[in-house]
């Protein structure tokens, strides 16, 4: 039965720095109607990214902002409850842009359908979607990691950062992360298989801490942080190291950018290459992407952790938790229920899936 009216988040207000719950409004609407060649999709997840932040501002960047007033952007799976689409039916279960609300309707543009065989729904989002994309391709296409090589992670038990090491260590390499809690570096080092594990944040001697975890140095530096991490990385660099700039979460929230890093000598003295990355960059390849990880899921190569928030008036608060770290894997918000099963029961993950709060 589908409701007359729904909720949806709309963006309320510019932040100034970090994120108010105040820069958010939950609204309740009347639920979207397909014309011709639509469909409508009820959300099971919403995902939160840290993009989001920068969707907020009006800072020019790749892509427009969200407009005062209008509903959240955001990546979702759901399931298509009613259609006059040729290629999508009532029942199927779809992953897209489909933004901050209980219903979407939505022409198909952007949205693919699921394999549900391939792992839970909500894997869409996360291992078998844009983040896992983006640690397949950042790690492999713009690191270039070779075997025996060290790879260094910043927000390593992240959404992406907890694939990059794991990638790392497939591949024949030594991966080291740095995350912000001494059970993130725990779970970094005994159940993602990250040879060390840094906790930044009470790390007495940052530089000493990675010199001992890099004793030759660090080849490839996977940088979701920025700032002063990435400083303290670049003074460990060996010849010819590369940095994918995948993100820089520790600037997204500042008035005034920082300083850091502030040595350039160290990519000149080292010819460092420093490269900057948009998954989409890639987007013509997503399907080998996904036809990779897919079959390191399958494997039980890949581990992966979710962090699940019920309910969509929760979403604004568990944004704000995520920039500042209070995440502990992949952030979703449960929207709706499940869709039933199918025959063929999805495989069970392994690791940490599906932790509730
Ligand atoms: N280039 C692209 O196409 C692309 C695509 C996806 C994501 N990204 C970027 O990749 C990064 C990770 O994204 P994700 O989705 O995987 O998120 P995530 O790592 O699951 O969550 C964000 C994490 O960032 C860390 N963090 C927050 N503030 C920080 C600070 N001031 N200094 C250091 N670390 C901080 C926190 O972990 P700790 O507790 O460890 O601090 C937090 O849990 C983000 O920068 C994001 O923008 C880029």
């Amino acid at each position: 039965m589908i409701p007359r009216t729904h909720r949806e988040v709309r963006l309320a207000a510019r932040p100034v720095g970090f994120p108010k719950e105040s820069d958010f409004r939950l609204v309740e609407a009347a639920v979207p109607e397909p014309s011709a060649g639509q469909f409508l999709v009820r959300a099971v997840y919403l995902s939160l990214d840290p993009y989001m932040r920068g969707r907020m501002s009006d800072a020019r960047s790749y892509v427009p902002p969200v407009a005062l007033g209008d509903v959240m952007e955001g990546g979702a799976v759901g399931e298509v409850v009613a259609s006059s689409h040729p290629r999508f039916a009532a029942g199927d279960v779809v992953e897209g842009r489909l933004g901050w609300r209980e219903y979407a309707v939505s022409d198909g543009k952007g949205v693919r359908k699921i394999d549900r065989a391939a792992g839970p729904i909500s894997t869409a989002l996360g291992v078998l979607g844009m983040p896992g994309l983006t640690a397949y391709f950042g790690l492999l296409e713009v690191g270039q990691p070779k075997a025996g090589e060290t790879v260094v992670v910043s927000a390593a038990a992240g959404a992406v950062g907890g694939l990059v090491g794991q990638i790392a260590k497939l591949k024949g390499c030594r991966a080291v992360g740095l995350a912000g809690s001494d059970a993130k570096v725990a779970y970094l080092t005994e159940e993602l298989g990250y040879d060390a594990g840094i906790n930044y944040r009470t790390a007495p001697d940052l530089d000493a801490a990675l010199r001992a975890a890099c004793p030759e140095g660090v080849d490839v530096y996977f940088d979701n942080v920025g700032g002063r991490i990435t400083e303290a990385v670049s003074r460990h660099v060996k010849t010819f190291a590369r940095f994918a700039v995948c993100g820089l979460i520790s600037q997204y929230n500042l008035t005034e950018p920082e300083l850091a890093p502030r040595n350039e000598r160290f990519v000149l003295v080292n010819r460092v290459r420093i490269q900057g990355f948009i998954v989409s960059d890639f987007a013509a390849r997503y399907k080998e992407g996904l036809a990779q990880l897919t079959e390191w899921l399958r494997a039980g190569t890949l581990r992966y952790k979710e962090d699940v928030v019920e309910g969509l008036a929760r979403a604004p608060a568990a944004l704000i938790g995520l920039l500042q770290g209070q995440n502990f894997g992949k952030m979703l918000v449960r929207v709706g229920p499940d869709p039933a099963p199918t025959r063929a029961p999805a495989p069970e993950p392994r690791g940490d899936a599906g932790e509730r709060r």
